[in-house]
């Protein structure tokens, strides 16, 4: 398939772009498109058939559900049986942005969209690009992160175009994505609200608007409690090479395996990559301010390639703040831990 590509500046949106993206949306075809937190591949999500483009595309496990996007809070009364208060506080406060709620499903949107379950995800994201293609569809759109399943999501217009092209119907560029990591799931079908995933959006964050919030038992990767979230349980994130987390003294590992006769790639932050000497380290923020680590996180994951690495280590983070976040994807993205 032939896939269009449009490039859309933050500040003068281009109409044309939006207006074909739209069509092309409306008309049931999968378009990439820029949030803050990584690119989405959308498609409409009261269309079966639109939606069954986004699984093919992306080789993803059809008992996944999708995160429903809309442009406004408007648009939920149809979506979605009722919004209990706890839900109107965290949209009022994290909406537009980074926070994706779950709510009882009116049965509104495809079945394949919810992959079985009678709950829906819905996610207004802040990007003006995305925000403004949500407008002018008009339509509640389905859109899981635009990356072949199991990679690192998309953070960049490239990393959707290397993954994608020539499988889905548009490519639209809106500039890096700035938050990095996607949004935090928080399900509000409980009394007590659960976070499912986190995300750009802290669980200390959302404490201090609601009060408690129950993180899932599952996420800890435990034997007994899977996760509720289904998309939870896979793998994901994987680098091209294996990845291990390391606690400490990252030199003396490489220097281990590079004696071993591995090619070592390095991904660290720029404190602890000036303390190093390699070949190969592609640094990744900052640990003054962990945002930046999760900004460029994916495409550190992307950066090195099979030809060039036998194996890649990372250095680990505590899990406060957004590094509870990165850890949560560092360690699905790795095989192990040294
Ligand atoms: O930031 C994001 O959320 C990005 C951008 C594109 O908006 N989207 C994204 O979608 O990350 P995806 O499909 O890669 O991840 C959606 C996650 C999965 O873990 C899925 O299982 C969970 O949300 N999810 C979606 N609907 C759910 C539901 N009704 N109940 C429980 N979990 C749900
Ligand atoms: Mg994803």
């Amino acid at each position: 398939m032939e896939t269009k590509h449009w490039t859309v500046s933050q500040q003068s949106f281009d109409k044309k772009a939006m207006e074909e993206a739209a069509s092309l949306l409306s008309k049931g075809e999968a378009v990439a498109f820029p949030t803050e937190t990584v690119y989405g591949l959308g498609a409409d999500a009261t269309n079966e058939q639109a939606v069954q483009k986004i699984f093919e595309a992306k080789g993803r496990p059809s008992d996944n559900p999708l995160i429903v996007h809309v442009a406004d809070k408007d648009q939920l009364k149809d979506l979605v049986e009722d919004v209990p208060e706890v839900a109107y506080k965290l949209l009022e406060a994290f909406s537009p942005g980074p926070i994706t709620i779950i709510l009882k499903s009116k049965g509104a949107v495809a079945p394949n969209v919810s992959a079985g379950l009678d709950s829906i995800g819905i996610r207004i994201p802040s990007h003006p690009v995305g925000l403004r293609l949500l407008q002018e569809v008009a339509l509640p759109i389905a859109a899981p992160s635009a990356n072949i399943s199991g990679r690192p999501s998309p953070t960049k217009a490239e990393h959707v175009v290397h993954d994608l092209d020539g499988r889905i119907a548009g490519i639209m560029d809106g500039g890096p994505t700035g938050i990095g990591l996607e949004s935090t799931v928080v399900d509000c079908t409980e009394a007590v609200p659960v976070i499912l995933r986190p995300g750009g959006v802290t669980a200390e964050a959302i404490q201090e608007v609601i009060g408690t919030v129950m993180v899932d038992p599952g996420l800890a990767g435990g034997e007994k409690e899977k996760p509720k979230a289904p998309g939870m349980k896979y793998t994901h994130y994987a680098p091209e090479a294996p990845l291990y987390l390391v606690d400490e003294e990252m030199q003396q590992h490489a220097d281990k395996l590079t004696e071993a006769g591995e090619k070592v790639g390095i991904i660290a932050t720029e404190e602890l990559a000036q303390m190093l000497q390699s070949e190969r380290i592609q640094i990744c923020g900052s640990r003054k301010d962990l945002s930046t680590v999760a900004e460029h996180l994916y495409d550190a994951l992307r950066h090195f390639k099979k030809s060039d690495v036998s194996v890649i280590l990372c250095e680990s983070f505590e899990k406060h703040g957004v590094g509870a976040a990165i850890m949560n994807r560092l360690e699905k993205a790795a095989i192990g831990r040294i």
